[in-house]
């Protein structure tokens, strides 16, 4: 596989059977995700998006097909492996921050790196940490509770946390889904920024004003890609 390509998809299906009537919430996708790609992946409900990411994720598994991180292929690979795979090169950002209330800001940006025994809580780390919480620009709030933090200051944190691993891939669903437009847009401008810095993302939205964010725009209808295309407004600015 050409190194700059971070993720591959060849041929992927992945069918639920609902009594007799299959389910395909991906039907024969083929896809591949090259370094500092920003794509956002829209489509109306049921048509695959989070399945999608999920494949990409490690976290589901395609019934027919390949699924390639980097130069390995994951769908077949045994758990451990896997494990190890999803913590060296992915991050997931979902709708809800999903923090631990009983850790602070900087605490829930270092629990990544308690699945590293070796490093588990040092000050190395811990400077990382606070330098993430700086990149999202909540380096002031980093002994704050959660409940001590606004929706969009919450999701900021999930974002530092996410950044923890240096991960290859970002992989988002539906980020903004819980927030007001106006923090909408400032997390939008926050990971237009991170990939800016070269950083890979995968995002699920069915807001086109968020989606116009992307480089490059999945539309899936019943778990097929319809459409595949560069943003052409992105590129019209960029002019
Ligand atoms: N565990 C499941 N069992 C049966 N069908 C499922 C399951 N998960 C998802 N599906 C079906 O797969 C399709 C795609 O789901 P999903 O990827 O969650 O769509 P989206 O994220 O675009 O809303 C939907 O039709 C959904 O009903
Ligand atoms: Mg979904």
């Amino acid at each position: 596989m050409d190194s700059n390509v971070i993720a591959e998809l060849k041929n992927v299906s992945r069918v639920y059977k609902m009594g007799e009537t299959p389910v395909y919430a991906l039907n024969k996708v083929t896809l591949s995700i090259g370094k500092g790609e920003y794509i956002a992946v829209m489509g109306p409900s049921g048509s695959g998006k989070s399945t999608l990411l999920n494949t990409l994720g490690g976290v589901d598994f395609p019934t027919e097909g390949e699924v390639y991180l980097s130069n390995t292929r994951v769908d077949t690979l045994p758990e451990k492996d896997l494990l190890n795979i999803r913590r060296q090169k992915l991050a997931y950002i979902f709708q809800e921050a999903r923090l631990l209330s009983s850790l602070t800001a900087i605490e829930n940006v270092m629990l990544p790196t308690a699945f590293r025994p070796a490093s588990n809580g040092t000050s190395k780390d811990k400077s990382h940490a606070l330098k993430m919480l700086d990149k999202v620009g909540l380096g002031k709030r980093a002994s704050h509770l959660p409940h001590q933090l606004s929706g969009g200051e919450a999701q900021r944190v999930s974002i530092a946390r996410a950044l923890m691993n240096d991960p290859a891939l970002i992989l988002a669903d539906e980020p903004t889904g819980n927030l007001d437009s106006k923090t909408g847009e400032e997390i939008m401008s926050l990971f237009g920024a991170l990939n800016s810095e070269g950083l890979t993302i995968v995002m699920v939205t069915h807001d086109p004003q968020k989606a116009s964010h992307a480089k490059r725009v999945l539309r899936l209808h019943d778990g097929e890609v319809v459409e595949d295309t560069s943003n052409h407004k992105f590129e019209i600015c960029e002019v």
